[in-house]
């Protein structure tokens, strides 16, 4: 499956009026690495996450792995002035996904994470969270496989690419894409707190699905935990927000 063709120019594709450098295409391997560096960088509610957890493979591994390496038809990327400054990552199938916590124990084993002085609180703060919010029957409900909504997506930019139109486009190409194949509906999951995010989700059509549930081992830079919120949109329907504002 392909996405889409190659665009290039300008507002037509989402970039700002006379921004000829705004180019939005499907991922190619070359642009792993930046696709990565990206992931690490906006990883705390678009902001760099390594003064959370200083290890950008295992972290990379965790959120952007399966998708270029198990799902790179399904991922799209934005450039400005020929660099890629975001991307959407999706997934057609997301009981095929890896599952983050799963990668994050392979880390646990093969590289040291646990011992590692930029990851080891996190983890050890997860295990502790763990069994107070299992004793609290507060566990997030974790991996999200629902025939309502079995596709999902991620979607980051760097500072540069944001408020230019580019991640309604990539958002818009995705579910159409997914409409194409006649997928019942999509989710994903964002930070409760990243009320950036959730607004611009609700504005592509998402709706927020149940109440946010705590995240283990997750912090604000002032020591409180955070949430997750599931947000769906189904599809089929040529008539929602998302589909009326296309491009
Ligand atoms: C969230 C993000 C993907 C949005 O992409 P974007 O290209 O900046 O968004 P757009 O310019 O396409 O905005 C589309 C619409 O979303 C809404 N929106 C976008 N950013 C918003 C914000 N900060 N507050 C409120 N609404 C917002 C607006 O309705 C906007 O339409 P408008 O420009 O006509 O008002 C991007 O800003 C980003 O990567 N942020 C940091 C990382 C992140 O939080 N990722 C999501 C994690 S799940």
């Amino acid at each position: 499956m392909s996405i889409g063709a190659r665009n290039t120019g300008s507002g037509s594709q989402g970039g700002a009026p006379g921004d000829g450098g705004v180019v939005v295409r499907p991922y190619e391997p070359a642009d792993r690495a930046q696709v990565r560096r990206i992931c690490f960088e906006t990883g705390y509610m678009g902001d760099s996450v390594d003064w959370l957890w200083r290890d950008r493979e295992s972290w990379a591994d965790m959120f952007s792995g399966y998708y270029t390496d198990c799902e790179p038809e399904s991922a799209l990327v934005a450039e400005v002035n020929g660099e890629v400054v975001g991307y959407l990552l999706g997934c057609l199938d997301s009981s095929k996904a890896w599952d983050p916590g799963v990668v994050a124990l392979r880390h646990v084993l093969r590289r040291g994470i646990a011992l590692r002085p930029g990851t080891a609180r996190v983890v050890w703060r997860s295990a502790g969270d763990i069994l107070v919010d299992a004793a609290l029957r507060r566990l997030p409900s974790g991996r999200v496989v629902d025939p309502r909504w079995p596709a999902h997506l991620h979607i980051d930019f760097l500072p540069a690419g944001r408020g230019r139109g580019l991640g309604s486009v990539l958002v818009r190409r995705w579910l159409d894409t997914l409409r194409d194949r006649g997928c019942a509906g999509c989710h994903l999951g964002t930070m409760a707190e990243n009320t950036s995010a959730v607004a611009f989700f609700e504005a592509m059509g998402f709706r927020r699905e149940g109440i946010p549930e705590l995240m283990p081992g997750l912090r604000s830079r002032e020591g409180a935990r955070l949430h997750v919120q599931l947000m769906v949109q189904l599809l089929g329907d040529r008539s929602g927000p998302s589909y009326s504002a296309a491009t």
